[in-house]
């Protein structure tokens, strides 16, 4: 079997077909060992095709120990072994359409530092099986659409592993030999092996319980490390609420009796939705104030409740194959922005929801590996678990939500459900559904599932006094690339508000379907030209090219009903200015927008609403509107923007910090420590107030009175202090180490804050971290924390025109290759960005990536971004 060629051969989903075997049972018996853990697995065959084909079963790094057919051992030279695949020809297989294969593999948890398959975290063992895992545990049909039910016997130490974990109920447990014990699970519901858990170990855990609406009594329990248990309090109440809100929003209940989330430190990414036992990465489960910022707590909130929703939108439901992985992602992700919607200020979810897709996913949309939603062609599936798939999958659930409406969309839901249940399907079946339950045509719609690329969208407007008649063209134009030579019109909501001059509460607003390459409305019956808020709501993920002038977006600022949209107006402000200075550093900023901000600081408005509109579009952001970005004129132009407005409203802006600082309502202290924060990072802009900085890290991290300690403020301190370099800089740095050093997910933060301090011997302090005892490569977390937060949150230095910063991330992710190539991966992704700055940095990004590719062993997961990257 020549496997070397077809391994690094791209799969396409035009090449899909059913498999010729399905597998109805699988009985696993593990026994663990950290260097020799053994896997039996007897699995149920039945022959789908006509007995022409061979049984061909995906396995990776295994030791194949036995393989027997029904009871007959095979012998080496019954069936064919590659390093990807054990072959079985039909000779060897018996005729009849039923059989058994019993497989026994050895494998070493120990050395796999991908964490993908069985591996250990910490001292426990633990495994990660989407998208590709399973082949790492044992041979098998490593394919969504291959549903079986799964029996799974774990055998371990007593003493080193009391809890023996893995989906479904409990059956039977018991005491064997050698200090060892076991305990066998059965999960009803049949699954792909991506579902697929187990979890052995010694935790402290937190156990609660739900009752569901149908009157069923679930119990909950979340494992963490020993010593951990005060801080799952958090992830439990958001489990509760979780599942409640499924139960009252679409009518879904869980479906099991047991629910059980593991916290583990070695992860490679946030969480893993395996049928009633979620894995989860630590950083999504342990919080307390003390150690935990505002963030931190949103984030577990979500992660959390995307896993819950899994159970219905991904496990009962689930992929036909890996390129339909928006019909679950995109699906889930939209489900857990409206359970977070409704659990905070929609408002400012929304605005942040908008904030990654504008300055992360339209920058993975204009780069080397930009793809639609739905890929078509795939070589490491691990590559395209993408801000695409995810978060532009998300906004295309929601534009469909906007366009049938909420009653239509639940209907549709049901009627997927009803049709789907327990079985693999396609994002076409999704879409079929939702147009068979409301009626709507959606054929043109499809196209979001199948072209990549930001759509632009081009708005003139046209008011004619005589007829009292406004009159909107909009036209759509989405990017021709090699992959896409001609692009069709997209079927996009738009909606609009339309502001009229008289002002107050006039506004008149309009849900616009744009499905031709250009389209006119008229709207009559106006007496003056009125101001248009665009997009409410960002109700279609495009770039709009619109020119309307200042006074206007004042207007919709002050005006818009539309909460996104006034917000959205002073970005579009502030862009403009960072786009000015980008070009002029002496460009004088006008005075109307020091007045808008001091105005909007004066507002009895809501507070974290007005941090939101405090902050300035990002480095990403801007810089995926501009062309040739001068990266370091660009920072310089933001960090102006900053000054000026610190200088032009400081007296509201220290009046605000210390408003927000004194507020004492226990339920608006997140939204009060928002803005203080947002203050505080622009009045750290003017050496005055440096000393505010100091005051703020030593009340929140150095206080006498503990229970007053806060890390939101800690941290955004220290960051204050890391941005400006400040004098007591280093002294914080060391308290903050020396105070944390036993919690592994602070000492995170303060890798994270170590590698964004500007300074010019940032340098010489990387190489210094990439030494401290507590860092490692192994451990994900914590490679992220230093080699990912240099890349993106220190702009300056990672594209200082030495070369330097490039030639560090390329450096780590040389090391990554071999160790975990999920992780160097995804660290890669500033760099094959490189052709949208200016020559000189393009040349040295380029250079860097050239020098990679040329790495002996390169994994297929850096093979694809650098082949992609580095084509023509
Ligand atoms: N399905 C997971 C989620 O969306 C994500 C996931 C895919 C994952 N592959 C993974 C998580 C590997 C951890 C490791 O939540
Ligand atoms: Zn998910």
């Amino acid at each position: 079997m020549s496997s070397t060629l077809s391994d690094t051969a791209p799969r396409f989903l035009a090449d899909y077909r059913p498999a010729d075997f399905t597998i109805k049972t699988v009985n696993l018996s593990i026994s663990l060992d950290d260097i020799c853990s053994q896997v039996v697995s007897v699995l149920t065959l039945v022959r789908q095709g006509d007995g022409s084909s061979a049984l061909q079963l995906n396995g990776e790094q295994l030791t194949l120990v036995s393989l027997v057919i029904d009871n007959q051992a095979l012998s080496k030279a019954q069936y064919e072994l590659s390093d990807t695949l054990l072959t079985i020809p039909p000779s060897s297989l018996p005729n009849r359409a039923n059989f058994v294969v019993t497989i026994t593999t050895e494998i070493n948890p120990q050395e796999n530092t991908a964490l993908e398959g069985l591996f250990k975290s910490g001292e426990a063992f633990c495994t990660q099986c989407e998208a590709e895992g399973f082949r790492r545990i044992s041979y098998y049909l490593d394919r969504p659409d291959v549903m079986a039910t799964f029996t799974t016997k774990v055998i371990a130490d007593k003493t080193l592993y009391p809890y023996l974990l893995s989906n479904g109920n409990k059956v039977a447990s018991g005491e064997l030999a050698d200090n060892k014990h076991f305990v066998t699970w059965h999960d009803p519901f049949p699954k792909p092996c991506y579902l697929f858990a187990l979890v052995a170990g010694d935790f402290d855990i937190l156990t609660d319980n739900f009752t569901t609406s149908s009157g069923r009594d679930v119990a909950l329990e979340i494992f963490v490390d020993k010593g951990n248990l005060a801080k799952a309090k958090h992830a439990m109440v958001s489990l509760q609420k979780s599942m409640t809100w499924d139960e009252e929003t679409f009518g879904l209940e869980y479906d099991l009796d047991i629910y059980m989330i593991v916290a583990v430190d070695f992860f490679n990414m946030g969480a893993m939705e395996n049928k009633g036992l979620n894995v989860f990465n630590s950083k999504y489960v342990l919080a307390d104030s003390q150690c935990a910022t505002d963030s931190d707590y949103f984030n577990i909130e979500a992660v959390i409740a995307h896993e819950y929703f899994h159970n219905w939108t991904g496990n009962r439901v689930t992929c036909r194959d890996w390129f339909q992985l928006s019909l679950k992602e995109g699906l889930t992700v939209f489900r857990d922005q409206q359970f977070s919607a409704q659990m905070h200020s929609s408002a400012v979810t929304r605005i942040q929801n908008v904030r990654v897709l504008r300055s992360q996913q339209f920058a993975e949309d204009a780069g080397p590996m930009a793809h639609p939603i739905r890929p078509e062609k795939v070589l490491e599936m691990n590559n395209f678990y993408t801000l695409t798939v995810y978060e532009k999958g998300a906004e295309v659930i929601r534009m469909l939500h906007t366009l049938i409406g909420v009653d239509k969309f639940r209907q549709g839901m049901d009627l997927y459900f009803a049709r789907f249940d327990g079985m693999a399907v396609t994002c076409d079946d999704f879409i079929n559904a939702m147009s068979d339950a409301s009626g709507k045509d959606l054929n043109q719609f499809k196209l979001w599932y199948s072209q990549s690329g930001t759509p632009v969208i081009k708005a003139q407007e046209y008011f004619d006094a005589k007829t009292q008649s406004y009159t909107l063209t909009l036209s759509q134009h989405s990017p021709v690339t090699t992959n896409q030579p001609a692009p069709q019109a997209l079927h996009i909501p738009i909606k609009i508000e339309l502001i009229s001059e008289a002002g107050e509460s006039s506004a008149y607003s309009e849900l616009l379907e744009l499905t031709q390459a250009e389209q006119s409305w008229t709207f009559t019956g106006l007496t003056a030209k009125p101001t248009i808020a665009m997009l409410c709501d960002f109700s279609a993920p495009v770039k709009l090219i619109f020119d309307q002038d200042d006074a206007s977006l004042l207007t919709v600022m002050k005006k818009a009903e539309n909460s996104f949209c006034r917000w959205d107006a002073g970005q579009k402000l502030l862009m403009g200015y960072i786009q000015q200075l980008t070009f002029n550093a002496d460009y004088d900023i006008p005075n109307d927008l020091v007045m808008a901000i001091n105005t909007m600081l004066s507002r009895d408005d809501d507070r974290a609403f007005i941090a939101e509109q405090l902050i300035l579009p990002s480095f990403d952001e801007a810089a995926s509107l501009m062309v040739d970005v001068n990266p370091i004129a660009l920072t310089r132009a933001i960090t102006r923007l900053m000054q000026t407005i610190a200088k032009g409203a400081e007296q509201q802006l220290f009046s605000c910090y210390q408003a927000c600082n004194q507020a004492s309502e226990a339920n608006h202290c997140v939204a009060n420590r928002a803005l203080k924060n947002v203050c505080l990072t622009y009045l750290s802009h003017l050496p005055e107030y440096h000393y505010l900085v100091t005051e703020q890290y030593q009340q929140a991290s150095n206080n006498a009175d503990v229970s007053q300690e806060n890390m939101t403020d800690s941290l955004a301190a220290l960051s204050c202090s890391a941005k400006h370099n400040l004098a007591g800089l280093s002294e914080q740095l060391q308290h903050f180490e020396h105070k944390w050093q036993q919690t592994s997910l602070v000492m995170d933060k303060w890798f994270a804050l170590s590698a964004s301090v500007s300074s010019d011997d940032i340098f010489t302090q990387l190489k210094r971290l990439l030494l401290h005892p507590q860092f490692s490569l192994k451990n994900p977390n914590r490679a992220r924390s230093l080699i990912g937060a240099f890349a993106m949150n220190n702009p300056k230095y990672f594209h200082c025109p030495t070369g330097q910063g490039y030639q560090f991330l390329a450096g780590q992710i040389a090391k990554l290759n071999s160790i975990n190539p999920q992780v160097a991966s995804r660290l890669i992704t500033p760099l094959i960005q490189y052709k949208s700055f200016a020559p000189t940095q393009q040349k040295l990004m380029k250079a860097e990536l050239i020098k990679l590719r040329a790495i002996a062993q390169l994994s297929n997961d850096l093979k694809e971004k650098l082949d992609a990257a580095l084509r023509d």
